[in-house]
């Protein structure tokens, strides 16, 4: 967390801005995000990949709030996005349609047909039936689809199964025994022009080696797509990089792009267009959760403390056990008994953090840590909740970035019978 410290008063703050003040000033829960942290990882990247051909494209999922991605596209960032609604984000928010990389298994036309007509960069394909589409789509609109195909190069990420994406009885990607005859394919089809090779095999990977190995397997397929006379011009290697939440020690971004720069020039491939698509490495620790304590419910064998987010708000504790680091925003002295930290909504998987030892009090403010990627994005409304707001800190200036969602907004859709 680059921004973040606790000063000599106890008081936790991120970018200076003490976060008990801004809990009590815009209410909980809310999320507050470092834009300063953001440009910081982005730095990572653009100092490796600096006289590189490159595109950095940030993944859009991990946070797509409109001032977020303005953040990342005034800094030259181009964008990995997986659906329709992604694209007109981006698009909202001042990106640059030929900086997009669009990648996901479920394309529909519509989709495909939007982003052809918005002018995406390359489309990453994972199926032969989704290249047959694209070129019907693209042919029917008078326009040729520039495509890379996702490949899977069955290398074992070492992460969480729900966020290993890279093996073979994964969904994503075309096998990669299976790529050179499905670039024989999309260089025959109308509709397409080959532009690239892709793969992404995992999130929160904190080890260069699966890299290391993806890549490898990666670029023996260039070599054999191109042997065949199809010419390929960008590598992308996907995202996954992992941040600290706990005791990971994942390689920096530098570390990381610097490993694959070499193994590149390595083989011969130095002046080939690098692409990348970081999600949660540049925006993870950028951004905490704010939340505050309602009730304190001691118990026989758990003690619970009862806060006013919960897993609609931040749903990766509950969804894949993911331990997320809890911080007061004020220390306070006494005794620190263990609590699980529990949300108001009514499921038993309904938590943010278990055994944790805090000295508290109800009304207290607690900051989840490491809440900027995969946070808010993933928000939903069970139980009716307004999903919460978001602030971006810029030096000294607070940007209400999305305001509380109000509770009438979320049944303004729905209709009464007559
Ligand atoms: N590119 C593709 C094709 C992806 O599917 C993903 C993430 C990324 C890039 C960015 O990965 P990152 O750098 O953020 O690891 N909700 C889960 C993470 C799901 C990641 C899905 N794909 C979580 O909260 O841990």
């Amino acid at each position: 967390h680059p921004q973040l410290l606790r000063d000599a008063a106890g008081e936790l703050r991120l970018e200076g801005h003490s976060l008990a003040e801004l809990g009590r000033r815009f209410g909980t829960p809310l999320y507050v995000y470092s834009r300063a942290a953001m440009l910081d990882a982005l730095a990572g990247y653009q100092r490796a990949l600096a006289g590189l051909p490159h595109l950095i494209c940030y993944a859009m999922k991990a946070n797509s709030n409109l001032a977020v991605l303005q953040t990342f596209a005034r800094a030259g960032c181009g964008f990995d996005i997986v659906s329709g609604g992604e694209l007109e984000r981006v698009l909202a928010a001042g990106g640059d349609p030929a900086k997009i990389v669009f990648s996901g298994v479920g394309k529909t036309a519509a989709e495909m047909r939007r982003a052809l007509e918005a002018g995406v960069r390359c489309f990453n394909v994972e199926s032969l039936g989704e290249l047959e589409r694209l070129s019907a789509v693209a042919v029917a609109a008078g326009r040729r689809a520039p495509v890379s195909l996702r490949v899977n190069p069955d290398v074992d990420a070492g992460t969480h199964p729900y966020i290993s994406t890279g093996l073979k009885d994964n969904k994503f990607g075309i096998p990669h025994d299976e790529a050179l005859a499905a670039y024989r394919r999309a260089a025959a089809l109308p509709g397409l022009a080959v532009v690239g090779i892709d793969c992404h095999i995992g999130s929160q990977i904190t080890q260069l080696e699966p890299y290391l190995d993806a890549l490898g397997r990666l670029l023996d397929l260039v070599e054999a797509v191109e042997a065949a006379g199809i010419a390929l011009h960008h590598v992308d290697v996907g995202g996954g990089l992992g941040i600290t939440y706990t005791d990971e020690t994942p390689p920096s971004p530098e570390a990381l792009v610097r490993a694959l720069a070499e193994l590149m020039r390595a083989r011969g491939h130095g002046q080939r267009e690098l692409l990348v698509e970081p999600g949660r490495s540049l925006v993870g620790n950028a951004g905490v959760l704010l939340t505050e304590v309602q009730y304190l419910k001691p118990g026989e064998t758990k003690n619970f403390c009862i806060v006013d987010a919960a897993m609609n708000d931040l749903v990766r504790p509950a969804m894949y056990e993911a331990w997320m680091a809890i911080e007061p925003c004020q220390l306070r002295a006494g005794a620190a008994p263990v609590w699980d930290v529990v949300g108001p909504v009514c499921e038993s998987g309904d938590w943010l953090g278990r055994d944790r030892a805090l000295a508290l009090e109800p009304g207290d403010l607690l900051a989840v840590l490491s809440a900027g990627a995969y946070g808010m994005a993933m928000a939903g409304n069970y139980n009716s909740r307004p999903r919460a707001a978001e602030l971006l800190l810029d030096g000294d200036a607070v940007h209400v970035v999305r305001e509380r969602e109000d509770s009438r907004a979320l049944f303004a859709l729905e209709r009464l019978l007559a």
